[in-house]
C-alpha cells in the first residue's frame, strides 16, 4: 500500500512564535516540513533565505522540503543543502538548463524536485522524469499562501501519475496550494503522494489534529 506524505508549509506559521510552531510539527504526524523560499523576482513576494532555513533545520526533527521560488536557483543549491534541505525543488520556469540543475541537486545529496506552475503542462518533464525524486504541481500561482485551489490540477495529477508509472520513475507527486481536508481525498485518489498544507494546518483550531486527519485519508485504490 502506498502511504502518502503530509508536509505542513511553514509559510503559514506565526513567525513571532516560529520555535513553538515547528515544535508543534515535530510532535505531529507530519512527515516533512515544507519551506517556501521566495526572491521577489520569480514570484511577487519575498520570504527568507538560507540563514533562516538553517535555523529552522536546528529546530525541526522532520526533513526540510525546500521549495525554491527563485531565479537562478543553481547558484544556491549547495548553500541550501548545507543549511539542511532534504528535498530541493526548483521551478521548471526558472531553469533554462533543467537537466543540469536536477543533477546538481542530486550531486549535493538532496532529493531532486521540479515544480510546475499552473499553466505549465506536465509533458515538459517527459525527458527528465526518470531523474526526478519529486514533481511539485502548483495548484495555485506561487507567491502567497491561502489561495484557492485551481481545479485544473486534477487532470494534471492523473497525467503525471501515468507518465511516472509507465516510465518506472520513482518521482513522488506533490501538490502545493489550497490543499486541505476538503480536497485531500480526491488528490490522493488522483495519484498524489505528498500533500503540502499551509493555512489549512496553521490556521486550524487544532493544527496537530488536522495533520493527523490529513494523514488518515486513504486513496480508494491501493498501488
Ligand atoms: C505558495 C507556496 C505554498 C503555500 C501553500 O507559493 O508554495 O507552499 O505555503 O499555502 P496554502 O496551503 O495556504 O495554500
Ligand atoms: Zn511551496
Amino acid at each position: 500500500m502506498r502511504k502518502h506524505i503530509v508536509a505542513p508549509s511553514v509559510l503559514a506559521a506565526d513567525f513571532t512564535r516560529l520555535g513553538e510552531e515547528i515544535e508543534m510539527v515535530n510532535q505531529s504526524e507530519a512527515d516533512w516540513l515544507h519551506v517556501d523560499v521566495m526572491d521577489g523576482r520569480f514570484v511577487p513576494n519575498i520570504t527568507f533565505g538560507m540563514f533562516v532555513v538553517e535555523a529552522m533545520h536546528k529546530l525541526a526533527r522532520k526533513p526540510l522540503d525546500v521549495h525554491l521560488m527563485i531565479l537562478e536557483p543553481e547558484k544556491y543549491i549547495e548553500a541550501f543543502r548545507k543549511a539542511g534541505a532534504h528535498v530541493i525543488t526548483v521551478h521548471y520556469e526558472a531553469c533554462p538548463h533543467l537537466h543540469r540543475t536536477i543533477h546538481q541537486i542530486r550531486e549535493s545529496g538532496a532529493m531532486a524536485g521540479v515544480a510546475l506552475n499552473p499553466h505549465t503542462p506536465v509533458a515538459v518533464l517527459e525527458d527528465v522524469i526518470e531523474d526526478l525524486d519529486l514533481v511539485c504541481l502548483m495548484s495555485v500561482n506561487p507567491g502567497f499562501g491561502g489561495q484557492k485551489f485551481i481545479y485544473q490540477t486534477m487532470p494534471k495529477i492523473q497525467k503525471l501519475r501515468e507518465m511516472i508509472d509507465t516510465r518506472n520513475s520513482k518521482a513522488l507527486i506533490e501538490i502545493d496550494g489550497g490543499v486541505g481536508l476538503q480536497n485531500a481525498e480526491s488528490l490522493l485518489q488522483a495519484g498524489a503522494d505528498v500533500l503540502v498544507a499551509g493555512n489549512s494546518v496553521f490556521a486550524a483550531a487544532d493544527p496537530r489534529a488536522t495533520i493527523s486527519a490529513l494523514k488518515a485519508f486513504q486513496p480508494v485504490f491501493d498501488f
